[in-house]
């Protein structure tokens, strides 16, 4: 399966914070804040990224994340010109997707707790993919609302009067169809290609699973300059309490085997001096069994709060 992350946009609602940086460049505690998702694809198990961007935005990225082989990944660009939705990763990704499935991550989405990802990344085999949140004001986001069995009966973006609780956080997977279903979808009322009218069509086929997620997982999405000091301040809080990272790629590289540790090693040598090297350096010289970093999580699509 491939991977996209998507990190464009006008970033409007940080501004001026976003005048002459991107919102998803922006520090989230100790760290650019498309570390977190791409650490969450890398989790995953995804090798293969591609960063959208828009036409200004994607040289920084680049000289941030390089061609991936940092992290013994393969990430390629690509600019989408205009922010007109988030559907529109799948056709500007077209070239990248080729014939494969592929699984979405919005550049503002953090995720912390589980390994609930990677199991439905592991067991995914075809139709989509969602997860279900429970936020007390789900207003902000895609709604999905589910029967007694836990299948899907709507799905609305932004409803003014949600019909539940269950937010849809910004990760998705799909298998190919996706590219033909956003090819046919018109544009919304506010001119975008709505993600949600993309689950709204796998949702009317019957191809469309949604994984609560539990209530130990925090979610934040950093897209207000309120959720983006939580955010920061969330992260600061866990990494200062358990002396671990949240968000390092190197990190979980050398976990998943993509990455020898004398390759980590040459890396932390031309490192400057801080905080984050020696970070590295702990987990390189860690002579404790690695804990997985998450409790094991049973993927079960329904209501129940597992
Ligand atoms: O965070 C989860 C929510 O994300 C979902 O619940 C919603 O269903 C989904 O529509 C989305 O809502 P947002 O209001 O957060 O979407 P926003 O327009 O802020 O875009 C999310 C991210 O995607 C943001 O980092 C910018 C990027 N983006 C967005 C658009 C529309 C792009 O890169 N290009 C785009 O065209």
């Amino acid at each position: 399966m491939k991977g996209i992350i998507l990190a464009g946009g006008a970033g409007s609602r940080l501004y001026p914070l976003t005048l002459v940086s991107s919102k998803q460049l922006q520090p989230v505690y100790d760290k650019p804040m498309v570390y977190y998702p791409f650490c969450t694809l890398l989790e995953c198990g995804v090798d293969e990224i591609c960063l959208i961007s828009t036409p200004l935005d994607i040289p920084r990225f680049r000289e941030l994340l390089g061609d991936g082989s940092r992290f013994g990944v393969r990430i390629v660009y690509e600019v989408q010109e205009h922010p007109k939705g988030i559907a529109e990763a799948f056709l500007v990704g077209e070239s990248f997707i080729r014939q494969e499935s592929v699984c979405l991550i919005l550049g503002d989405n953090i995720f912390y707790g589980s390994d609930v990802f990677r199991k439905a990344f592991e067991e995914f085999k075809s139709g989509a993919v969602i997860f279900g949140y429970q936020v007390r004001d789900p207003r902000r986001y895609g709604v999905v609302e589910l029967d007694s069995e836990g299948s899907p009966i709507s799905l609305e973006e932004k409803p003014s009067q949600p019909k539940s609780n269950l937010a849809v956080p910004g990760l998705y997977f799909y298998d190919n169809e996706v590219i033909r279903i956003t090819r046919n979808l018109k544009p919304s009322a506010r001119g975008e290609l709505e993600i949600t009218d993309v689950n709204r069509r796998y949702m009317e086929q019957g191809d469309l699973k949604v994984y609560p997620l539990h209530r130990g997982i925090a979610w934040l999405d950093a897209g207000t300059s309120s959720s983006l000091h939580e955010a920061s301040a969330y992260v600061q809080t866990i990494e200062k309490r358990q002396g671990v990272k949240i968000g390092c790629p190197e990190e979980i590289a050398l976990r998943r085997g993509l990455l020898e540790s004398e390759g980590l090693e040459a890396m932390i040598e031309k490192l400057p001096d801080c905080e984050y090297k020696n970070y590295l350096e702990f987990v390189l010289n860690e002579s404790m069994p690695l804990l997985p970093s998450h409790p094991s999580t049973e993927l079960k699509p329904g209501r129940k709060d597992s």
